[in-house]
């Protein structure tokens, strides 16, 4: 049996190096001892985006790039989206394993008695413009939560944790429907919990006069469905914000605004709303072949496809690409499917896109079916949002946990000048502009 170890030979030095493989990969620390001189730094490693390093050990999401696998604590997301909910799927997220029965009822109650929020948030809200972004909002809003709070910050206490979990998840619905409404200048409804997480949320967004709102069971099943598949996604970009900015030791809630902040950008949780403005701007199926042309020309990117991880189809894609016609028997065809799948099927042909194997991923559909369900485009991140809160969570609190985890400090390599005197003003030459500034406004 090989050693599971790597043996290096530094050619500057002629010395030889064993380094350990654990878990298919080596400690970047071990790179260290590999030095050319005594007053030398040693060896680090250089990942520009992390496109190549495990920043943790997690026992959460798994998934498999290749083969398009994706597993909450080892239940594989399909027959959590056909057999299980949103609330049931968090408690498995953040808890390890699925409930019983009275698990489950405990669990649900604990969330829905933290579903209100402090009086004052209206008043805050109502500080945003009519037009703001609600994923601006609800980044504000939580942040802010983080004041309401202060015994958050007793991070290390695990009934602290317990507390803010069920208080976050319990909330965000809350906080986004009434960023919702703010923006349509309509009175904020409050939670009724005689309804479902998902059906009180969509009571939350759309009650307006009737006495006892009713969601309509495809939708508020759908829309389930749509949280089980966002709830979470290993170390993606907010998660990784959420982790490094609660290895200071942050509280949660600004731990979380800043994973709100990170999913707000058109590459990650922000895709979703740029694909349907994408599908909005080709307008028909038969510029579709146009457009195709621009994107493989760089002029501009194929939202929704693509993926730092799956190098295949997102399984989330494609139980969405199914799941929108359930949706659209209530809500009637959304047309911007039809330009979608022509989008789909021509750059599933095109080498431009299977030689960098970009498929459909979870925003490629997730925008057609919040749009047919009457949500505007600006809250599609952050109905992304919502039930990323469970993940983002879990991952905290593995993190805090974790004995090998402390503050996230990574280095650098130093391209910038070498050591220079400071010149009186008079003596100083006009400033060029400088290719490699960050500010060449000169
Ligand atoms: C999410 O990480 C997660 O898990 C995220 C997420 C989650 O659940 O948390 O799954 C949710 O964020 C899904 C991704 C949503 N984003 C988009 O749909 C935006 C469009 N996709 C991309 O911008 C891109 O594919 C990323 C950001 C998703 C991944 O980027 P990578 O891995 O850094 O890949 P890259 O930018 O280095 O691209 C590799 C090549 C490049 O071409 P070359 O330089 O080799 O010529 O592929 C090209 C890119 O130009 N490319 C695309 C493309 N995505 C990559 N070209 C056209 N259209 C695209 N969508």
């Amino acid at each position: 049996m090989a050693k599971e170890s790597l043996t290096i030979i530094d050619n500057r030095t002629g010395k030889q190096y064993e380094i350990a493989i654990e878990n298919g990969a080596i400690r970047a620390a071990d790179l260290r001892q590999i030095k050319n001189g005594s007053d030398d730094f040693g060896l680090m490693s250089y990942d520009p985006a992390f496109t190549n390093t495990a920043s943790c050990k997690s026992r959460i999401t798994f998934i498999d790039g290749e083969k398009g696998i994706l597993r909450y604590r080892g239940y594989p997301i399909e027959e959590l989206a056909e057999h299980s909910n949103y609330l049931e799927t968090a408690y498995l997220i953040v808890k390890g394993e699925l409930p019983d029965r009275k698990h489950f009822e405990m669990w649900e109650h604990n969330i829905k008695v933290h579903t209100m929020v402090h009086e004052n948030i209206k008043k805050f809200m109502e500080g945003f413009r009519y037009d703001a972004h609600p994923m601006g909002m609800l980044l504000g809003t939580v942040g802010a939560l983080s004041t309401f709070y202060p015994d958050a910050a007793n991070i290390h206490d695990l009934e602290s944790r317990r507390l803010q979990t069920r208080r976050l998840i319990g909330k965000m619905p809350t906080l986004a429907a009434w960023a919702y409404r703010h923006t349509r200048g309509l009175p904020y409804i409050y939670p009724n919990n005689e309804l479902s997480y998902t059906g009180n949320f969509l009571s939350m967004l759309f009650r307006m006069t009737e006495s006892n709102y009713k969601p309509n069971p495809v939708l508020e099943r759908a829309l389930d469905v749509l949280f089980i598949l966002h709830a979470d996604h290993e170390q993606n970009c907010s998660t990784n914000a959420m982790r490094s900015v609660g290895s200071s030791q942050a509280d949660p809630y600004s731990a979380t605004a800043a994973a709100i902040a990170a999913l707000y950008g058109p590459l990650h949780g922000g895709a979703n709303e740029a694909v349907v403005r994408m599908l909005e701007r080709i307008g028909s199926v038969k510029n579709v072949p146009e457009a195709v042309k621009k994107f493989k020309a760089g002029e501009g990117r194929l939202m929704g496809f693509g993926h730092r991880v799956y190098k295949n189809y997102d399984p989330r894609a494609k139980i969405l690409k199914k799941m929108a016609y359930e949706v659209f028997e209530v809500t009637g065809a959304n047309p911007l499917i039809e330009i979608a799948q022509e989008l789909e099927r021509i750059a599933l042909q095109d080498d431009y896109f299977v030689s960098r194997k970009l498929y459909p991923n979870v925003d490629f559909y997730s925008g057609i079916i919040y749009q047919a369900m009457g949500f505007p485009t600006e809250m599609f991140p952050v109905l992304f949002a919502i039930p990323r809160t469970s993940g983002w969570l879990s991952q905290w609190a593995e993190m805090v946990r974790d004995p090998e985890q402390k503050i996230a400090r990574p280095r650098q390599i130093f391209v910038g000048e070498k050591l220079r005197a400071w010149t009186p003003i008079e003596k100083r030459p006009v400033p060029v502009n400088r290719e490699d500034a960050v500010d060449t406004s000169i």
